[in-house]
């Protein structure tokens, strides 16, 4: 009996260690460097600027915005890896409309897209800042579009001021118990506010939560030890400004501002980056990858990206520049 149970032991340690070496062969030698051209698998360097990442069944989606040169917006574009150094282009996610009447017709911005997945209707659901074409940054909405697959083509559902509110900058959050939440930027960005989502997050409830008036941008939200963090920047255009992050036990708040998260060269200016997502990275406990964009404005598709581990070794997340890393440097 004993030596069954041993047998069994050894067994289980050994397909551990065979798992363990077949997921780490072939990622030798890869690397993050932030601020470089990020070439995809076709040699192309990633166009997914202001983007999120959904992990869905073993594989991760990027979706971000395809730009042009100058600040014309090709749409949301998607790509796939399952080791997040390799990302395959997935085409476009949702793209503009030749109809003059869309609200995305051709000519619109779309923004800061980011996907997660409703698994009581099996849809991959889409929310974005929208803006009007011709409106500059005026119209100030929030856009929603669907799909049955996580590369699309997504579906645009409708767009809107959630609860009448200013919506700019945002970002999605699906807590612990299913429940989605958009967090966005209100009233000329003064106001930070959240919103939970409707059952199957296709609109917005009037369940609306101010967060506080700290005229913030870009945020971006991750849970760590029952604590939610919220990351953002200043509002300075494409220029970098200096990053905070705020602590609440609750979703909703009240939140509590712990200062500048950023160390190193340039912290102060969040590395010369804005950020626009915390990713947790799958089957690692309590790691969390902190995105960013390096924005060129006179040439929008050249932005560069800013990946960098958030440290939590210290009573307040931080974030520390490193020229270049590896995925196993989360023990
Ligand atoms: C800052 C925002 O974070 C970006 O997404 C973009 O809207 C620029 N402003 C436009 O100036």
């Amino acid at each position: 009996m004993k030596k069954q149970y041993y047998r069994y032991q050894l067994t289980a340690l050994f397909v551990l260690l065979i798992s363990g070496v077949l997921r780490s062969f072939g990622q030798e030698g890869k690397v993050i460097t932030s601020g470089a051209i990020w070439p995809d698998t076709d040699g192309q360097h990633i166009n997914a600027h202001g983007g999120g990442i959904l992990f869905h069944e073993g594989t991760y989606y990027w979706y971000g915005e395809k730009r042009g040169d100058k600040t014309s917006s090709g749409g949301v574009a998607v790509y796939s890896s399952t080791n997040l150094y390799d990302w395959k282009n997935e085409g476009i996610a949702l793209s503009p409309s030749n109809d003059p009447e869309s609200d995305i017709t051709l000519g619109c911005i779309m923004e800061r897209p980011k996907v997660i997945y409703n698994s009581k209707t099996d849809k991959y659901v889409m929310w974005f800042h929208l803006e009007l074409k011709g409106q500059g940054y005026a119209a100030a909405r929030a856009g929603v579009a669907v799909s049955e697959k996580p590369t699309g083509p997504f579906r645009f559902v409708s767009s809107f001021r959630p609860n009448g509110n200013m919506s700019r900058d945002m970002n999605l959050y699906v807590d612990d118990d299913g429940s989605a939440y958009h967090i966005y930027s209100s009233d000329e960005n003064m106001d930070l506010r959240i919103v939970k989502l409707s059952d199957d997050f296709l609109s917005a409830t009037t369940d609306d939560t101010f967060l506080f008036r700290r005229q913030r941008e870009a945020p971006a939200l991750f849970k760590y030890k029952n604590k939610y963090y919220l990351i953002t920047s200043g509002c300075t255009g494409w220029a970098p400004n200096q990053a905070s992050i705020h602590v609440a036990d609750q979703i909703r708040g009240p939140y509590t501002l712990l200062g500048d998260p950023m160390r190193g060269p340039d912290a102060e200016k969040t590395f010369g980056g804005q950020s626009t997502y915390v990713l947790p990275v799958q089957g690692k406990k309590d790691a969390f990858i902190f995105m960013a964009d390096i924005w060129r404005p006179k040439n929008l598709q050249d932005s560069r990206y800013i990946w960098l581990p958030v440290r939590l070794d210290a009573e307040v997340p931080y974030i520390e520049w490193m020229d270049e890393w590896e995925l196993n440097w989360f023990k």
